[in-house]
């Protein structure tokens, strides 16, 4: 069970901005990647899409032999975790955009959220928001159209550059001093966010607490990899255009294979 890999997804390439926060804190662990990039966006989907979606990648991963899941993916974490979770018994972490460390350490007492407008309007985030409503003003913010331009790996355009400034700057003039990141997606466009918020705004993520949050189930349960040895990272996605191939290697930072995923879970 120690050496059995790991399963980690999202609706697309987002989640390796956890995935990377899992291989530097697990560097021993056997991971699997899978990035479901043919229904992505899943923020414009339904919910019983996304659950549905969610169900066959999990069934995949349990032919593989998963020891554990990640959800990497806000959205599936807010449509589709609390019914997956009574289906299985091995460990399944879930995503929480980082409210908590923002609401802690802000000092001008307003922070900005972006993330899906599923996400946004999820139960998990009207839960989350009513916990820290008393101690900070929170305003979230949707971001159409952010999580396709990290699909085609264009994380810096003109384009991408006035998306971002169209949802960052309203925050700004409201003078937050924290934004969340709440969507595994926009880490990698966190470089573009940081510079138009500029050095006085913290723009965090959930992705290494995810890492850590996984980390200690696994020590709970007693199933941490006893390898010494670097353990292995595997891609598989359900787009088959070879767009996958070419933007999964551009994010991780290196040139790596994907796997075509099997039909049944293409559906
Ligand atoms: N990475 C997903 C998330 O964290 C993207 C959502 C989507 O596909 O719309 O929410």
């Amino acid at each position: 069970m120690h050496t059995n890999p790991i399963g980690v997804f999202d609706s697309g390439v987002g989640g390796l901005s956890v995935l990377r926060e899992i291989r530097k804190l697990l560097p021993h662990e056997n991971l699997l990647y899978v990035a479901d990039s043919a229904h992505a966006p899943y923020g414009d989907k339904t919910k019983e899409f996304i659950l549905e979606r969610s169900t066959a990648i999990v069934d995949f991963f349990l032919n593989q032999h998963v020891k554990a899941i990640v959800v990497a993916c806000n959205t599936a974490t807010g449509a589709a975790v609390k019914e997956l979770r009574p289906n299985y018994t091995l460990p399944m972490i879930a995503m929480e955009p980082a409210v908590k460390p923002a609401s802690e350490r802000t000092q001008t007492g307003i922070i900005g959220v972006l993330a899906t407008s599923k996400t946004l309007s999820s139960n998990n985030f009207q839960v989350l928001f009513a916990r820290f409503a008393d101690q900070v003003k929170i305003l979230p913010q949707a971001c159409p159209g952010l999580v396709e331009q990290v699909e085609c790996g264009d994380l810096a355009s003109d384009k991408t550059r006035a998306l971002i400034a169209q949802y960052v700057r309203p925050l700004m003039a409201q003078n937050v001093d924290f934004i969340v990141l709440g969507c595994t997606h926009y880490p990698f466009l966190a470089p573009v966010i940081q510079e138009i918020a500029g050095a006085s705004i913290a723009v965090i993520d959930s992705g290494s607490a995810i890492a850590r949050e996984l980390k200690s189930r696994l020590e709970k349960t007693k199933i941490l990899s006893d390898r010494h040895n670097p353990g292995s990272v595997q891609f598989w996605s359900s787009d088959e255009t070879g767009k996958a191939k070419r933007v999964i290697s551009q994010l991780w930072g290196t040139d790596v294979e994907v796997g075509n995923m099997p039909e049944r879970v293409l559906a």
